[in-house]
């Protein structure tokens, strides 16, 4: 496998071609941004914790059923992947009041939800990310109306996998952000990465944030925060 021109650089990852035009290397960086960029920050390590835990996390939702892009690991910080064509929704599923939603709706945050919510996102930095709903995300044609309910099956099955998997580590999965891809065959895997950037962790027995939360609001311990849902996730392992 060789890993030949650039192809990509966004605000965490940067995408490599390779001598196989089915896939590509993600190579994951330091850097990290919030509130659409204006924030920009270095969290020491980050890049190593995504991608390692990213893998372990599209391993084990593979196991359950859940198609990936994951193929390999290639070393700390890069890893091998289908090449897939983004579905330009982020997709948010929540447990638990938090971020924006708590923001929207004027509730607190930490309110368990009956059931998980799921909402989309346009994945669009000019329009800075707004929420879209299905028949926007139709009408703009960025997804089918099969391609939609097949990503909300994944969502949901995601959320399952992890949240129980995630409680036996403990630690509370309070919602999380995924994105989708169309292979050249036109199915749709999981994509993009699982992580402490795209997931709110709190540790079931203090309420402590193990995620970039603690970035995004200048609450200190970053890096500790990153380092102990790693060594959480690979102590099980
Ligand atoms: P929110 O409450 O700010 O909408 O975030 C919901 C979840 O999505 C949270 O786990 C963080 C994650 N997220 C991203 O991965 N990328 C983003 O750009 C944003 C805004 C949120
Ligand atoms: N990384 C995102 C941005 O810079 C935001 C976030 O994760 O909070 O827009």
């Amino acid at each position: 496998m060789q890993k030949l021109e650039q192809l990509y650089e966004g605000k965490a990852k940067k995408v490599f071609a390779t001598d196989d035009p089915a896939l590509v290397i993600v190579s994951y960086k330091d850097d990290a941004t919030a509130f659409d960029g204006r924030k920009k920050g270095t969290i020491a390590g980050k890049g190593v914790v995504n991608n390692r835990m990213s893998n372990m996390m599209m391993q084990l939702l593979e196991k359950e059923g859940v198609p990936t892009h994951f193929i390999r690991e290639l070393s700390d910080r890069e890893t091998l992947v289908k090449k897939v064509e983004i579905v330009p929704l982020e997709v948010i599923v929540r447990n638990v009041s938090a971020g924006s939603f708590a923001k929207r709706y004027g509730v607190e945050e930490g309110i368990p939800f009956a059931e998980p919510t799921l909402e989309f996102s346009y994945k669009n930095d000019e329009l800075h990310d707004p929420l879209i709903n299905a028949y926007h995300a139709r009408a703009l044609n960025l997804a089918t109306k099969e391609e939609i309910a097949q990503i909300e099956r994944y969502a949901f099955k995601v959320n399952e996998v992890l949240k129980a998997y995630f409680l036996t580590l403990g630690v509370r999965l309070i919602d999380f952000k995924l994105e989708f891809g169309r292979t050249k065959d036109g199915k749709i895997v999981l994509a993009d990465e699982i992580s402490p950037d795209t997931c709110r962790f709190w540790d079931a027995a203090t309420g402590e944030k193990l995620d970039k939360d603690r970035f995004r609001r200048d609450l200190g311990g970053v890096e500790e925060a990153y380092r102990e849902i790693f060594a959480r996730v690979t102590a099980k392992k």
